[in-house]
């Protein structure tokens, strides 16, 4: 229960004690995480008012801007998602929520692009029904940090077609149904194999307020070729990743801040014997990756080491509920 606090009076309120008055009226909230939410956001945005001396058009143009982002989203369209992606906080709350030890795979943002309805696949499937799109084989391994193979991983696999858009992306999508992404398993030995087609950099969407947004910061609107995975099974921290092909022209000015060294890969070709093994075209692009997975408790616990450490830098006094920080004020 939250500590009954005598409701404030709200009353003759000033640009120097709205803030106090507004968080004391939301300290009456029972939930102590939201408790805590709230008042820190509420002091960033007031903060951020007095800071700037925003002006009433300013922020009549900004929730405008909201109300654009409202209005164009719909079930294959999320606006918000893009808006979170091109402020960088989509990086930066995976980054917190799914920290890596040394040596497994980073994570990268999931985008607006993953759908729920992807075949299930066998290893060595094709997802890809784009013609124009250039062969590719994709070798890869899901391992522990110990270097074990990890069966029964789910993987979530997709890509664009070779116009450099997803499927949802099309007209008639219902009719025609998902193409360019998949879903398998790892085998025994941490195995899984499939077949797309190379990768293409293509512009985030932004013919909406996002786009628009892009065009008044002078920014660019383009992401560097990639491949998205993403990996569930439980006791398994969930890996949402992508894989970034060298030599690309956004590889570092990707308008959602995705890339990370360590998830930029070289593609090789198919030899001739690969081609049989795999019965793969030889001459097609060969992409070969060992993933590296983390438990979930190795994850909960790095989280709440990272946590700690950076409340403390804040000079905050805290303690992790359900691994969530909220104020020790015992
Ligand atoms: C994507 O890679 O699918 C994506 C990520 C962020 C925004 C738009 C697209
Ligand atoms: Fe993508």
């Amino acid at each position: 229960m939250a500590p009954q606090r005598e409701a404030p009076v709200l009353l003759d309120l000033t640009i120097d004690n709205i803030t106090p008055n507004t968080n004391r009226i939301n300290a009456q909230c029972d939930d102590p995480r939201l408790r805590y939410l709230m008042s820190r956001l509420v002091t960033h945005l007031h903060d951020f008012a007095r800071e700037t001396r925003l002006s009433t058009d300013e922020w009549m143009a900004a929730l405008n801007f909201l109300v654009g982002c409202g209005q164009i989203s719909s079930d294959v369209r999320h606006e918000f998602i893009l808006l979170s992606d091109i402020l960088g906080l989509s990086l930066l709350i995976d980054s917190i929520n799914h920290p890596k030890p040394p040596l497994s795979t980073e994570g990268s943002v999931l985008g607006p692009f993953h759908t729920h309805d992807a075949p299930v696949m066998p290893s060595g499937g094709d997802m890809s029904s784009d013609p124009e799109g250039e062969p590719l084989l994709c070798i890869c391994t899901v391992k522990d940090t110990h270097g074990k193979p990890i069966q029964g991983v789910q993987i979530d696999i997709w890509e664009t077609d070779s116009s450099g858009h997803y499927d949802v992306q099309h007209e008639g999508r219902d009719e025609k149904g998902p193409s360019e992404r998949c879903v398998m398993e790892s085998d025994a030995n941490g195995r899984f194999w499939f077949k797309g087609i190379k990768p293409v950099s293509y512009p985030i969407p932004h013919d909406g307020p996002v786009g628009k947004l892009l065009e008044r910061l002078g920014r660019h609107c383009w992401r560097p070729a990639h491949l998205h995975f993403m990996f569930r099974k439980e006791g398994l921290d969930n890996l949402i990743t992508a894989l970034y092909l060298r030599g690309d022209p956004y590889e570092t000015s990707d308008a959602v801040f995705g890339v990370k060294k360590s998830l930029v890969i070289h593609l090789d070709k198919v030899d001739k014997a690969t081609a049989e093994q795999y019965d793969a075209k030889e001459g097609a692009w060969l992409l070969k990756h060992d993933f590296v997975l983390v438990t979930q408790e190795d994850a909960d616990r790095l989280r709440d080491q990272n946590a700690t450490k950076a409340l403390e830098k804040l000079g905050l006094r805290m303690k992790l509920v359900d691994h969530l920080p909220i104020p020790d004020v015992d």
